[in-house]
């Protein structure tokens, strides 16, 4: 156990000795407590502090520091100093599930959380992906009513098959991301034993002012490796905690994991013409048509020392970009740009990013001041930019290099369809041909079981529909299972066994 305590003994948060941790001030031995026990007053007050709110979601999770490699020329995409051959950069990590809260079991079903901060020297970039490539919903309106049909009833607290899947099956966009879900991807055995993806397409700049579209895949050097239903939810029960230790123990024990990072490439012009809108985060794109190129590897290689401050406070946001990296018009990741440094800034307070896990390694010269819990600041420097006294301030102009073209009417409107862009065909691809017999056959019992689990019409019929057009057999065989009452009761953790999917 590593301690940062250096003291003799413990002191008040002053600094000063502080009287007793075990009894505390009285009128007699017998008598009532005084007001001015002020060390005691500080310990019940403080305590009475000592919780932030929970990430709203991804509340549950934890995480591990490490170093990310650049082993791979991508020079001629990239100008990012991270992404440069040779590069290395400490990095920090955390898992997480999606739906459930900071004390519910790492083995319930659901998608899970890959998150990435890397200190570069170019200031700090993140990467906050999950271990499947798309998502359920592509306009970010949606996303707080997704989160809400995954969390608990209003009124019993509960949570509620029927309401996943009304909410699933009014958006038939999710069909995708609900087939990951359903499948293997849905329970992980570790998190060491898992994909991540940044899952969005964003841009990368090389020096030349060249633009490109990525999207990001880590492959686990583990295996991927599942739980099936029935190991799943004997874990929830026996060992809730079962991803988090095993994270901490593999390290602890100098079991490094690592993944190679790859990305799949697709130059600026293309994306105006793609069959399948290379915006929308509920589709892959073909590796046919976008092969993976390697860049680097990421190693786990060192615990927290502390929980809360390096896990509990870490701020992640997909705003966070460096130079060589930019966003795309992804409509999800232009409203994620916003919505997580807002969060933080009420989850841990508005200079959550002075605290050492958020902080970057570089010098920071920022015109935002003050504030709760200020303490990095600038001295006497002036607090405003233009000045004429030599603090520098910014002053780009024109067109941006990790901008794009936009233009039209201002109109709320899904995406403009391109010829291939339609919600069944990729989770038909992966139900038909990546998952085999007994993938498929789990997924059958799977979702049936789902369903049974206390989802009603009209949800219901619409749930048969909507995995008819996923697949028609399968569709079929969902139904056929429900109507007999035949699938198994759902546990939280429901899984199946089988071999890996493709991406
Ligand atoms: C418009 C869509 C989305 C919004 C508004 C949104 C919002 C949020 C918020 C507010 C948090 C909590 C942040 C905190 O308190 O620190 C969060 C966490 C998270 N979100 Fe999203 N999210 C969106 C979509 C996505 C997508 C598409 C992914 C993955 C591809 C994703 C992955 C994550 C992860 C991994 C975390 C946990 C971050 C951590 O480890 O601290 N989210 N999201």
């Amino acid at each position: 156990m590593s301690s940062k305590i250096d003291a003799s003994q413990s002191t008040m948060s002053t600094g000063a000795p502080a009287p007793s941790d075990r009894n505390s001030l009285t009128i007699g031995a017998d008598g009532p407590i005084v007001l001015h026990d002020v060390h005691f007053l500080e310990q019940m007050a403080h305590f009475n502090r000592e919780k932030v709110p929970e990430r709203q979601p991804h509340a549950k999770g934890s995480g591990a520091f490490g170093v990310f490699e650049t082993t791979e020329d991508v020079s001629r995409y990239t100008k990012a100093a991270l992404f440069q051959k040779g590069a290395q950069t400490e990095m920090l990590a955390r898992f997480s599930t999606v739906a459930g809260e900071q004390g519910s079991p790492d083995t319930w079903r659901d998608v899970r959380g890959f998150s990435l901060k890397f200190y570069t020297s170019e200031g700090n970039y993140d990467l906050v992906g999950n271990n499947t490539p798309v998502f359920f919903v592509r306009d970010p309106m949606k996303f707080p009513h997704f989160i809400r049909s995954q969390k608990r009833l209003p009124d019993s607290g509960l949570r509620d098959n029927n309401m996943q899947w009304d909410f699933w099956t009014n958006n038939p966009e999710s069909a995708h991301q609900v087939t990951y879900l359903m499948g293997q991807r849905g329970l992980p055995r570790t998190w060491r034993e898992m994909n991540g993806y940044g899952s969005h397409t964003y841009m990368w700049i090389n020096a030349q002012g060249e633009r490109f579209f990525v999207k990001y895949h880590f492959h686990t050097h583990q295996g991927m490796a599942f739980f099936s239903n029935d190991e799943a939810a004997q874990m929830a029960g026996a060992d809730a905690d079962f991803h988090r230790r095993d994270l901490f123990d593999a390290i602890e024990r100098g079991d490094h994991p690592s993944w190679t990072m790859s990305v799949q490439v697709m130059p600026y012009e293309e994306a105006k013409t793609y069959r399948i809108n290379p915006f929308d985060l509920t589709k892959t794109w073909p590796h046919a048509d976008y092969p993976l190129i390697k860049v680097g590897t990421m190693t786990l290689n060192r615990n927290p020392e502390n929980f809360f401050a390096q896990i509990e406070q870490a701020a992640f946001s997909p705003g966070n970009t460096v130079p060589g990296i930019g966003l795309s018009p992804d409509k999800m990741l232009l409203g994620r740009a916003f919505a997580y440094n807002d969060a933080q800034r009420n989850r841990i307070g508005t200079n959550f990013h002075q605290l050492p896990v958020n902080q970057p390694k570089v010098p920071v010269n920022t015109y935002m001041f003050d504030g709760h819990m200020a303490y990095h600041h600038s001295g006497n420097a002036p607090v405003y930019a233009t000045n004429s006294y030599g603090r520098p301030w910014a002053d780009e102009t024109g067109k941006m290099d990790d901008g794009w073209e936009a233009d039209g009417d201002m109109v709320r409107s899904a995406y403009t369809l391109r010829a291939d862009d339609d919600d069944f065909s990729q989770p038909g691809i992966l139900v038909r041909e990546v998952f085999d017999d007994a993938q498929r056959d789990a997924l059958v019992e799977t979702v049936a079981g789902a369903l049974l689990g206390g989802v009603r019409e009209p949800v219901l019929s619409r749930a048969f529909q909507y995995w008819k057009n996923i697949d028609a057999d399968v569709g079929a065989r969902i139904e056929a299972k429900v109507r007999a009452g035949s699938a198994s009761k759902p546990a939280e953790g429901m899984s199946e066994a089988g071999a890996s999917v493709a991406e």
